[in-house]
């Protein structure tokens, strides 16, 4: 039943007809002389390698170091524009206008209900539960999505809340819906948590997809890089409906470097200090008088109930402070990002003063 085969079947009937854009890159490799892509012969910009080329379309070397980072085959992936744009191609890969409609467990992140609104999809809601530390309904996920509902967005650790969702809640969920909907668990924050990766449920499972991204740990946000993994079968429905040059070529060198075992190690060493700048802010937050709950978090910000959030968010601009206020999501919150030391204490500061 969880086969790539059923889950190929809640595609758009229309992309899964779709010719796909033939570029020039995907049709003729090696060669010497390349004049099949109406490019310029010289780089006007020097210092610039190779910018008058059209880029890779999936630059292998990218694709397998991406691979060996996550542990898994290379054609289990697709590298995106930010993950964002793996949320905007699942959505338009399943979901037909006015018909279909994905499932979110609110408060999550935002993207989800644009991606659907775009698309012209509905949006059906299974909240996470406030009283049990934002924890996920496996019953109420499981029986809100009806057969319209074509993907369900889960996010682990969560934005705004920070928590991981119970890895047995999410398997739960991925295979009571085997063969009826999709079930995308977004681990942009992954690398900041003690949990295990859902990517290790993959092989079995041909309904799950998790995003990634080098936004976060790796320092990448202005690259946009995200990872889309899943079965091969679902990566290649969503090379139908990619861009056909998505990753520009200077993006590809700063990815390339910052995947060096090296700057992998680099990368993990910073998480680390991270996490642990979290955990000291997190207990200096508590001993402020106004500050309610500071939510135990996996990720690399901290969700912090406040008596009245429009006075905290007035005196952190006022200082120069640039805090969230997540209050239309939690009622009197403000989101925290953990930056470097330095712009950790200066926010303990500003925030001491309330
Ligand atoms: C949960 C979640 N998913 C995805 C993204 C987008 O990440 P990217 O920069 O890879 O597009 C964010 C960004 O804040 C996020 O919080």
């Amino acid at each position: 039943m969880n086969s790539p085969a059923a889950t190929l079947a809640l595609v758009r009937p229309e992309i899964l007809a779709l010719a796909p854009y033939s570029s020039a890159r995907k049709e003729s490799k090696g060669g010497k002389v390349w004049l099949d892509a109406n490019e310029n012969p010289a780089t006007p910009h020097a210092g610039a390698p190779l910018l008058n080329r059209y880029p890779e379309p999936q630059p292998p070397e990218l694709v397998a170091r991406l691979a060996s980072l996550y542990g898994t085959a290379p054609d289990g992936i697709l590298v995106t524009r930010g993950s964002d744009e793996g949320i905007d191609l699942l959505v338009r890969a399943f979901c037909r206008a006015g018909h279909d409609a994905i499932l979110i467990t609110p408060p999550t992140y935002g993207m989800y209900v644009v991606a659907a609104g775009i698309q012209g999809a509905a949006v059906r809601t299974a909240p996470l539960v406030a009283e049990k530390d934002f924890a996920v309904d496996p019953a109420a996920v499981i029986g809100a999505a009806g057969p319209d509902v074509k993907l369900v967005f889960l996010c682990s650790p969560n934005n705004p809340t920070g928590r991981n969702l119970a890895r047995a809640d999410v398997l739960q969920i991925v295979d009571a819906l085997a063969g009826r909907a999709v079930v995308v668990v977004d681990e942009a924050y992954a690398e900041f948590s003690a949990g295990e990766s859902l990517v290790s449920a993959l092989p079995s499972r041909a309904n799950l997809v998790v995003l990634r991204t080098l936004s976060k740990a790796f320092g990448l946000a202005g690259a946009r890089v995200g990872v889309t993994l899943a079965a091969p079968e679902l990566i290649g429905v969503l090379q139908k409906i990619l861009a056909p040059y998505p990753i520009p070529t200077p993006v590809v060198s700063a990815a390339l470097a910052a995947l060096t075992p090296d700057a992998i190690a680099a990368a993990r060493r910073s998480a680390a200090d991270l996490v642990a700048g979290r955990e000291r802010l997190a207990a200096a937050l508590l001993r402020l008088p106004y500050v309610r709950t500071v939510w135990s978090s996996d990720a690399n910000f901290l969700l912090v109930a406040v008596t009245d959030s429009a006075r905290i968010m007035q005196l952190a601009r006022a200082a120069g402070l640039i805090i969230r206020d997540r209050s239309k999501d939690v009622p009197n919150t403000v989101r925290i990002t953990i930056g470097s030391p330095a712009e950790t204490a200066f926010a303990l500061e500003v925030l001491s003063r309330g």
